[in-house]
């Protein structure tokens, strides 16, 4: 099947302090902080990566939460048939008057993942007139392959393979079978754009953010910053067997995790579901004395 997702095309999630992922979105990440897509006084901190109005916003909430993972759709008709796919498989669905206004897209339904992870169906993102001016100079890899890639801790690998694969029709990229098995999925030639894995005692959450930038002297800016301003590096530099990515791992002010990446593989329909038993091929270790993260990081 053609899935009606096409990407990841915002992430909406909470922080108990504002001020500080003001200054880690633009100091360290190179976001550019920008209004409301309603244009109402909104408490949120809402972030630009590209020519959309936005595609992070920041509520004020407990750390770690997480309000709407947008999937982006390509268009109303395809809206309206998920709409009626998902009702008829027996998913809940929601409709919320205002939310459309709210997020800036033409219209948008909710529904909860096997694990209880929002998720927030739409199409018609809104763009902003103006360009999308990176305050430390990065250009993130979005477009089609949209936002970047979410990694989610859920409570049933199989239920939530069930969902994002047989019933909006991810691809399975691949595995990685280090442990419990954790699955690769997209709708679109980035390598994954949602991956989940379910570990013993760990609650359903979001585990990390991916944002690729189009050239390796970023990654090496970004991590500069993030040694320079003491943010806590999560994983060292490296390289993942699956994506190719050369990525670092560090910790917003709400504890999840930001990766920054180059050099991501695109994937096309000649692709085969692979395994690893390894996620890095070198690098993506824990800095001395920095907390191990769970379940994707180092692995010896
Ligand atoms: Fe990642």
């Amino acid at each position: 099947m053609t899935p009606e997702v096409t990407s990841l095309g915002y992430l909406v999630i909470t922080a108990e302090d504002l001020p500080a992922w003001r200054e880690f979105a633009e100091s360290i990440l190179g976001l550019q902080v920008t209004r409301s897509p309603d244009g109402t006084d909104d408490d949120a901190l809402y972030l630009r990566v590209d020519e959309r109005s936005w595609r992070i916003a920041v509520e004020p909430g407990s750390n770690g939460g997480v309000v709407g993972i947008g999937l982006e759709v390509s268009t109303r008709e395809a809206l309206d048939s998920l709409r009626k796919r998902l009702a008829n498989s027996g998913t809940q669905i929601t409709e919320v008057p205002e939310l459309a206004a709210r997020r800036g897209v033409l219209d948008v339904f909710t529904a909860l993942d096997p694990s209880g992870h929002p998720i927030e169906f739409f199409y018609g993102a809104k763009s902003d007139r103006e360009p999308f001016v990176s305050p430390r100079g990065a250009h993130f890899v979005t477009g089609t392959q949209g936002l970047g890639h979410i990694v989610l801790f859920v409570d049933d690998h199989e239920k939530t393979r069930e969902f994002y694969v047989n019933t909006l029709g991810f691809r399975v990229s691949d595995m990685l079978i280090m442990g419990p098995d954790c699955s690769f999925t997209s709708p679109n030639p980035r390598h994954h754009t949602v991956a989940f894995v379910a570990l013993p005692g760990v609650e359903p959450a979001l585990q990390h953010l991916m944002l690729e930038v189009d050239e390796i002297d970023a990654v090496g800016r970004a991590l500069d910053r993030v040694v320079d301003n003491d943010v806590p590096l999560s994983l060292t530099l490296g390289r993942h067997t699956n994506d190719h990515m050369l990525s670092f791992y560090c910790e917003s002010p709400s504890g999840v995790k930001v990766e920054y990446g180059y050099g991501g593989m695109l994937v096309g329909g000649d692709h085969t579901t692979g395994h690893f038993d390894a996620a890095s091929v070198w690098g993506h270790r824990p800095p001395p004395g920095a907390e191990v993260m769970d379940g994707l990081g180092a692995e010896d």
